[in-house]
């Protein structure tokens, strides 16, 4: 596991979307060097309650977007949100006091997040909202 590096295979073509993209990974970054330098605890709870606000806000934005101009996948898309919210809350009722292994744990799910969600999923709508409303809609 590395530093997750922007590529513009991230890139959904939204600007607005990609720039809150950008935040999930910084702060991603930001647990894996904590980790890394063994002090998750001092991260831990601000990354947390920086997910609480962005799995709301940004996949409202989403949401909002898909649905002014009449996305097809939303639905579906929507669901996916739904399985990171009810992950994450997984995880957290689920933790040991151990916050090195919760860290951990929180790490590799939004990893696999960000490549599967982003670059999978996201980049159906990028497309389709590009091409509708044009990149720098917000
Ligand atoms: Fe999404």
């Amino acid at each position: 596991m590395a530093v997750i590096a922007w590529k513009t295979v991230y890139e959904t073509g939204i600007v607005a979307l990609d720039n809150e993209h950008r935040q999930l990974i910084d702060q991603i970054n930001r647990l894996y060097e904590a980790l890394r330098d063994k002090r998750s605890d001092e991260v831990l709870t601000d990354i947390l309650a920086m997910l609480q606000n962005y799995t709301v806000d940004h996949f409202a934005h989403e949401e909002k977007l898909m649905a002014a101009y009449g996305f097809s996948g939303l639905e579906d898309h929507r669901r996916h949100h739904g399985e990171l919210i009810v992950a994450i809350e997984e995880l957290k009722k689920n933790a040991s006091a151990d916050t090195g292994s919760l860290a951990a744990a929180l790490l590799k799910l939004l990893r696999t997040w960000v490549l599967e969600h982003i670059v999978e999923v996201d980049k159906r709508y990028g497309v389709f909202l590009e091409s509708r409303a044009g990149r720098f809609v917000t």
